[in-house]
């Protein structure tokens, strides 16, 4: 039987479950009692932590044991530079940054443009380069603390990457490779070894502190499948499981169902969006709605399948009160779909604002953050 959803590192499609998928893959709920753990540490919940929005994790728990013990954790997270940058890449890092604020963590970001290049119709390496140095742009404006934090792109710190990728991949055999990812013989030989790349800087802080230290990974859960490679050779090489916490995808403007796809600009926001540019897409939205005015007054429309909707919930409305009483009129009817799009382009033209005056400066800022050979 074909399967109703497909969640891999290059490729969703489908509704996701998520409740299954957290079975396909193995990883752990994100419950309460995590979260009121977390929160004796960081004093407040991040909301995409408190609406269950990162809802997943791998050995969460040891992370924090090992932080009260005094053995403090390294972030690490990514970006496979195919295109520009839409918001959904942003739910990760946004939520990174706030736990390096909390913990006062320090954070790996690696740039994959050797991915991409693999995986994507690039005719030249070059060209994933390019993107790669935009992305880091975006990286940079999210507000990472220049202190801690390093990024890097594959080919330019390959020479420190390497040793590291070439102890992971002889202990990958082509046989899980193809279990874990759905290789076939069609795939090229980068695509089959690029995994052990995504693993290495699980071990970069080891190797760079001269002991073991726990790492932690903020990001989508599509990701997983890497990881869960990386945590099988962990420690046969001496080192720690990386330990992970997983968001859901943020889906696209056209339905909860849609993804936000860089050649399809109408089915996300992006980050260089003008804003009459992001204006259009969320005026043409799928939400709700019913199909008149008098209806809706009436009836009230349906948050829960509403694109809309979830763009407050990912990152536009991040009081509690403020969503609350945006469902409840929406429920109500006291709220029509033209003018809650309006408010929402509102917010989100701020956002952009300072995002993109950010990502300008950001342009003098490479050296504070760039890692290479
Ligand atoms: P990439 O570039 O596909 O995605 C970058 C990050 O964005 C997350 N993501 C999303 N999160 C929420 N909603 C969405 N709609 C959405 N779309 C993408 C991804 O899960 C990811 O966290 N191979 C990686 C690059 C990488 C990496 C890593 C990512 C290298 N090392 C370590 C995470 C952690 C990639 O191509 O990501």
């Amino acid at each position: 039987m074909p399967e109703d959803f497909v969640v891999t590192p290059w490729e969703v499609t489908g509704e996701v479950d998520y409740d299954k998928l957290v079975e396909r893959f193995g990883t752990q709920r994100i419950d309460d009692a995590l979260r009121e753990r977390i929160r004796r540490h960081t004093g407040e919940l991040h909301p995409l932590l408190n609406r269950g929005l990162f809802f997943s994790h791998r050995d969460m728990n040891w992370i924090l044991d090992e932080f009260e013990k005094g053995n403090r954790f390294h972030l690490y997270t990514g970006r496979g530079p195919s295109s520009g940058i839409h918001i959904g890449h942003m739910v990760p890092w946004i939520f990174a940054k706030w736990l390096q604020d909390k913990f006062r963590a320090r954070m790996w970001f690696q740039i994959t443009d050797d991915e991409k290049y693999w995986f994507k119709d690039f005719e030249k390496l070059d060209d994933a380069k390019a993107i790669a140095y935009d992305n880091i742009l975006d990286i940079i404006a999210v507000g990472f603390d220049p202190k801690l934090t390093e990024v890097f792109i594959d080919t330019e710190y390959i020479r420190h990457l390497y040793p590291l990728a070439v102890q992971v991949a002889k202990r990958i055999t082509f046989s899980t490779a193809k279990a874990v990812f759905g290789f076939d013989e069609s795939f090229n030989l980068g695509q089959i070894f690029y995994t052990a790349v995504q693993s290495v800087p699980c071990f970069l802080p080891s190797i760079d502190a001269g002991r073991n230290v726990p790492v932690l990974i903020p990001c989508g859960i599509d990701q997983d499948p890497h990881f869960r490679v990386t945590r099988d050779v962990a420690e046969r090489l001496g080192y720690y499981k990386p330990a992970g916490i997983y968001s859901k995808l943020m889906p696209g403007l056209l339905g909860l169902q849609s993804k936000m796809s860089a050649s399809r600009p109408e089915t996300g926001i992006f980050a260089t969006d003008t804003e009459k540019a992001m204006r259009k897409k969320v005026s043409n939205a799928f939400t709700g709605g019913r199909a008149t005015v008098e209806e809706q007054r009436k009836l009230g429309a349906n948050p829960a399948v509403c694109s809309v909707f979830a763009y407050y919930a990912y990152l536009f409305a991040p009081d509690d009160a403020d969503l609350a009483e945006i469902e409840r009129t929406c429920r109500s009817g006291e709220r029509l779909c033209g003018d809650c799009k309006s408010e929402l382009a509102d917010r989100v033209a701020a956002f952009l604002k300072v995002h993109q005056e950010r990502r300008e400066k950001a342009r003098d800022r490479l050296d504070e953050f760039l890692l290479s050979d």
